[in-house]
């Protein structure tokens, strides 16, 4: 069973698709819900079709708002050395072709008249690899789940700069409208904590998932054009808008993942775990800095115990970075909380039940979750849907996996073969 994908053909099409997606970004068309869709696209094209629309033109309002992107008017960030998306596409849209209004994505806020309000969906790419079956499953749930939405959606991605052209293309043919190369954030070499520095120095891949380029996540902070930037990994499906999250006032909302901590760090109650796969994240340069500079500072392991400043917050895996530099960030130096979620409903990953203590917040046995309550689903126990071979865990009675894969082959029309 498999998902077709030919991959040269898919790379030909994609590139030759980045090509359109260049020329429709001329035309003030960032976040490229379905740019070229109904083309009979080879490797994704049964996950978009569905969308049928093929809208090169999307007659979007002359105000650069609307273009999904932050200018230097609306991006008072980005004026002050970020850089971040300046200078973005502002064109005027031409109007020549026949004008078709995209069917998703910019439905009007209720409670904001005025302007639209924008979300941007961000994933960070650390180096090539086969990520884009999971990214197309993701950016057509976000599109099919934000036409139910008061926010108009934006996707983005950040890209380390070993990150090649082949999938810088591949990203914007999906409809990442924006692919930002991005350095590290710290230098490895002027790190304090020894642990850290000489960790990162032999390979600043090591540790967690990918290292220290773990930490480019943090860049969602400078996306200041954005009412709220959520990153996100991508083996992820959005099922459900997510609105109620983005009207908290917090620098950060976020899920917890108590297993991975051990017993003992649950018993003593240490501030958990932040799951990286899922941030909502209120964009700040002045939250942005703050965490690079404690990261910089690299307080972590070694001379400073467990954890970040022997705090015992991040000795666990991915600690160093994500998920355990937000935990210790926002508990511990920042003097905005940040808000927890419940992580069944916003980043299901139908993970064993949290017991003996029971989570802070929301229901211990995700595998129990109604379906229907399932707004964000990560894809890391069930296996992706996309290789079509669910975790058939016996613990898993309910069969939430089988069940979510079912959802992401019906909506996606991916085709598993027996
Ligand atoms: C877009 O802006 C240009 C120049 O500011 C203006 O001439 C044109 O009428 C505008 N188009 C629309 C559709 O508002
Ligand atoms: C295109 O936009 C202009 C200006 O906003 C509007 O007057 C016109 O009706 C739009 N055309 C279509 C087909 O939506
Ligand atoms: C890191 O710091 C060292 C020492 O100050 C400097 O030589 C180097 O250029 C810096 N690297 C980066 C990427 O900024």
């Amino acid at each position: 069973m498999r998902v077709r994908n030919d991959a040269a053909r898919w790379l030909r099409r994609a590139q030759w698709s980045a090509r359109r997606s260049a020329a429709n970004r001329r035309r003030g068309t960032c976040f490229g819900v379905g740019i070229v869709l109904g083309l009979g696209m080879l490797a994704v094209a049964p996950l978009m079709l569905r969308d049928g629309n093929n809208n090169n033109n999307n007659n979007r309002s002359n105000n650069s708002r609307e273009h999904g992107l932050a200018t230097q008017d609306d991006a008072p960030g980005s004026r002050s050395g970020s850089g971040d998306l300046r200078g973005a596409y502002v064109e005027t849209p031409e109007t020549k072709e026949p004008a078709r209004r995209r069917p998703v994505t910019t439905i009007p806020s209720t409670t904001s008249p005025e302007r639209t309000r924008r979300v941007a969906y961000v994933v960070t790419v650390t180096d090539d690899g086969p990520f884009i079956d999971g990214a197309a499953v993701l950016a057509h749930s976000i599109r099919k789940s934000h036409e139910r939405s008061r926010y108009e959606a934006v996707l983005c991605a950040l890209v380390s700069p070993r990150v090649g052209s082949a999938s810088r293309n591949a990203l914007l043919f999906l409809g990442f409208g924006e692919v930002l190369e991005k350095e590290l954030p710290i230098n490895v070499s002027q790190i304090e904590g020894q642990t850290l520095r000489s960790l990162w120095s032999t390979d600043p891949k090591k540790g967690g998932c990918c290292g220290a380029w773990e930490l480019l996540k943090l860049y969602a902070w400078t996306l200041t054009g954005y009412d709220r930037v959520v990153h996100v990994d991508m083996d992820c499906m959005l099922l459900q808008p997510i609105d109620e999250l983005f009207e908290i006032d917090a620098p950060l909302v976020y899920t917890s993942d108590y297993n991975m901590m051990n017993q003992k760090q649950r018993a003593r109650k240490i501030e958990p775990a932040v799951q990286g796969g899922f941030l909502v994240v209120k964009p700040s340069l002045d939250t942005f800095r703050s965490l690079v500079a404690v990261s910089q500072a690299g307080h972590w392991g070694g001379n400073y115990g467990s954890g970040w400043e022997r705090s015992g917050i991040g000795g666990w895996w991915g600690g160093s970075t994500i998920q355990g530099l937000l935990p210790y960030y926002f508990s511990r130096v920042s003097t905005a909380p940040a808000v927890e979620v419940d992580r069944c409903v916003y980043d299901n990953m139908v993970d064993k039940a949290v017991v003996d203590p029971g989570p802070r917040v929301g229901a211990s046995a995700c595998r129990k979750t109604d379906l229907n309550d399932v707004k964000f689903v990560h894809f890391t126990v069930c296996q992706k849907p996309w290789t079509c071979n669910p975790n058939r865990d016996p613990d898993d009675a309910d069969r939430l996996c089988l069940r979510l894969h079912q959802v992401c082959v019906a909506t996606s029309r991916l085709r598993c073969r027996p």
